[in-house]
């Protein structure tokens, strides 16, 4: 009888950062965690100043033109970002930055597909242009807002993608009833008890009736979704 092993490729993702440190604790907890140890992610944050100009660790500097602000340069992360790719294939090389597309649930799905990712974080502000032009393939921010750095960034962004790894999440877990994955909102959720200090849960989740909890969860996430996200809709 015909034998089939299936060998488990980790989605590898490097992360480039002038700040190791921040990203210390995000991937050590829950369910990024586990995703790593069952051998469904790994995650290596990669330290720019190894990679600086000289003996002071120089990675950036003042922008031409004039203006506030350091801007990194582009021959440590040339010389970083060409090391990881003598060693593998990347199928994309991602730059976190405020000025891109906003972080959604489709981009998190079409991402947790991918083998190989790299995510470059900038600091002080931004990265030389001209590693934007030859290097990165997607750009994401998280929101409209200014973060100190991309770090946390790069954080949200990993998590929202290897939470949906297939196999990362039990059934029990599934991200297929998240927030965003039909495009609404979840309906609220409530555990026990049933009744604290007179407040009851809806008397339809206590039912057992599942086509009509169905029916009330789906109807509880459009009117949320109406009332707090109407743009969804
Ligand atoms: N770096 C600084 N702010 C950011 C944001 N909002 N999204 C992604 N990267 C960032």
């Amino acid at each position: 009888m015909a034998k089939y092993i299936f060998y488990l490729c980790p989605m590898r993702i490097d992360i480039i950062t002038a700040v190791p440190e921040l990203l210390q604790s995000p991937f050590e907890f829950s369910i990024v965690k586990r995703a790593q140890e069952k051998g469904f992610a790994e995650i290596i944050v990669h330290n720019l100043r190894d990679f600086a100009l000289n003996k002071y660790g120089q990675i950036d500097d003042y922008q031409f033109g004039g203006g506030a602000g350091m801007v990194l340069m582009i021959e440590p992360i040339d010389k970083c970002i060409s090391q990881l790719m003598e060693q593998r294939n990347y199928d994309e090389i991602i730059y976190v930055t405020p000025d891109a597309q906003v972080l959604n649930q489709k981009t998190a799905n079409t991402l947790s597909l991918k083998e190989n990712i790299i995510i470059l974080t900038g600091h002080y502000k931004g990265v030389d242009q001209r590693v934007r032009d030859k290097f990165i393939t997607m750009e994401i921010s998280i929101g409209d807002y200014v973060l100190s750095g991309g770090e946390l960034a790069a954080a949200v962004v990993v998590d929202s993608i290897v939470r949906l790894i297939p196999g990362v999440l039990g059934d029990e877990q599934s991200a297929l009833t998240d927030s965003f994955q039909d495009g609404l909102l979840s309906p609220p959720v409530y555990t026990r008890p049933a009744e604290y200090k007179g407040i009851k849960v809806p008397e339809i989740l206590l039912s057992g009736n599942t086509p009509k909890i169905e029916e009330w969860r789906q109807e509880m996430a459009e009117i949320r979704t109406k009332a707090i996200r109407p743009d969804l809709i």
